[in-house]
């Protein structure tokens, strides 16, 4: 039988509740696919900080490498908002993708036929939309040195702060090589999105995408300033394929597809480098509001397991196994609360977190 090391890394306010029903989907998606799944946790973030005094402690780090493949709820929290940013539950987030050297972050946002009223956009314009946001993950100003605070001014109002926006040719390379493979399994459309009048990174970096471009003729490649690329996602959605872009607007740009598809409760991620190591998370927060309250939407995390038995595991037929029972769950009409009609389905009772993850369960 073959076995597979699965740490998991709940974290802080919804995490545990979502990673622990994605659990449970594993445990019986490996009893019915006749795999071994070793199961660990640890601990990152919050949950970390209030035990290490540390958001990323060694040891997770250490368990994580050893691992095919980490699966993570969320991190944060009011709980520790007070905290400087080098200390916050965010950094061990940060940490874990750059020390493991996860650089390539898989966002794709697409539209369930069951659920094209639950975007606050018309269904004419979202019914068609299936896209992937490849997201540079370990690069831009998320790390960018120096970065701080100049506090030596004498007046407070001289006071300032900076960050440092830097991507080498190699880091641009080896994310947009990836972006072309995607796009050349998906409809062969690139879109590249950067800020080329304004910023040099992006002047390089469409540089980059355009040398790469001449490799894969079979791909029609755009280019749109981030601007525009947030204007055109929401004009028409569904005329985008793939697109890949850099760390912070990646971040942005994926919010904004998951009002697309209706929620940001159903988007899964993947953080990737070269060998098929990954970090899996959905892209929603930790939510503070909602913890505790069984009130959280388990999918995204589901989802997100799947993707990691697919991309590390190559686990390809468990995976779309636990796809079909997401979408057979959403078809038959069941909701979580995040996922009622815009319109107002003031009939429809919101289902809760453990309730949604049984039934996707009931449908494997
Ligand atoms: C995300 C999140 C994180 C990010 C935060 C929590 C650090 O917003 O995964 O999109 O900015 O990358
Ligand atoms: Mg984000």
């Amino acid at each position: 039988m073959k076995e597979f090391n699965i740490l998991l890394l709940p974290g802080d306010g919804i995490g545990p509740e979502v990673t622990a029903q994605a659990e449970l989907v594993l445990q019986h998606i490996a009893e019915i696919h006749k795999f071994n799944l070793r199961l660990k946790h640890g601990l990152i973030g919050g949950a970390a900080i209030d035990e290490h005094n540390d958001p990323c402690p060694q040891e997770t780090l250490a368990v994580a490498e050893e691992s095919d493949g980490i699966l993570l709820g969320a991190v944060g929290g009011p709980k520790w908002d007070g905290l400087p940013l080098n200390e916050r539950p965010e950094k061990g987030l940060l940490r874990i993708r750059s020390e493991l050297g996860f650089f390539a972050n898989y966002r794709p946002a697409k539209v369930y036929a069951s659920l094209a009223n639950a975007s606050p956009l018309r269904s004419e314009l979202t019914k068609d939309v299936d896209i992937l946001i490849l997201r540079e993950l370990t690069g831009g100003l998320y790390f960018g040195e120096p970065r701080g605070r100049d506090t030596s001014a004498d007046a407070v109002e001289d006071t300032f702060a900076y960050n440092t926006l830097r991507y080498s040719r190699k880091e641009i390379e080896r994310l947009v090589t990836l972006a072309f493979t995607a796009a050349k399994q998906r409809d062969n459309r690139l879109c590249s999105v950067d800020k080329a009048n304004v910023l040099e990174t992006s002047v390089l970096w469409r540089e980059v995408v355009n040398e790469l471009a001449k490799d894969h003729p079979e791909v029609t490649v755009s280019h749109l300033y981030v601007d525009n690329a947030a204007m055109q996602l929401v004009r028409a959605p569904a005329s985008f394929d793939v697109i890949v872009t850099e760390n912070l607007f990646g971040d942005i740009l994926s919010d904004l597809a998951a009002q697309l598809v209706g929620s940001i409760g159903i988007l899964p991620s993947a953080s990737l480098r070269k060998d098929s190591k990954g970090l899996y998370e959905p892209v929603h927060g930790s939510a503070p509001d909602i913890a505790g309250k069984n009130q959280a939407n388990p999918l995204a995390a589901i989802l997100s397991a799947a993707m990691m038995l697919r991309y590390s595991l190559q686990l390809d037929e468990a995976a779309d196994h636990i796809e079909a029972a997401v979408t057979k769950t959403l078809d038959s009409g069941i909701r979580s609360a995040d996922l009622l009609d815009q319109d107002g389905d003031s009939n429809k009772q919101p289902i809760g977190c453990k309730e949604l993850a049984e039934a996707v369960i009931n449908n494997l």
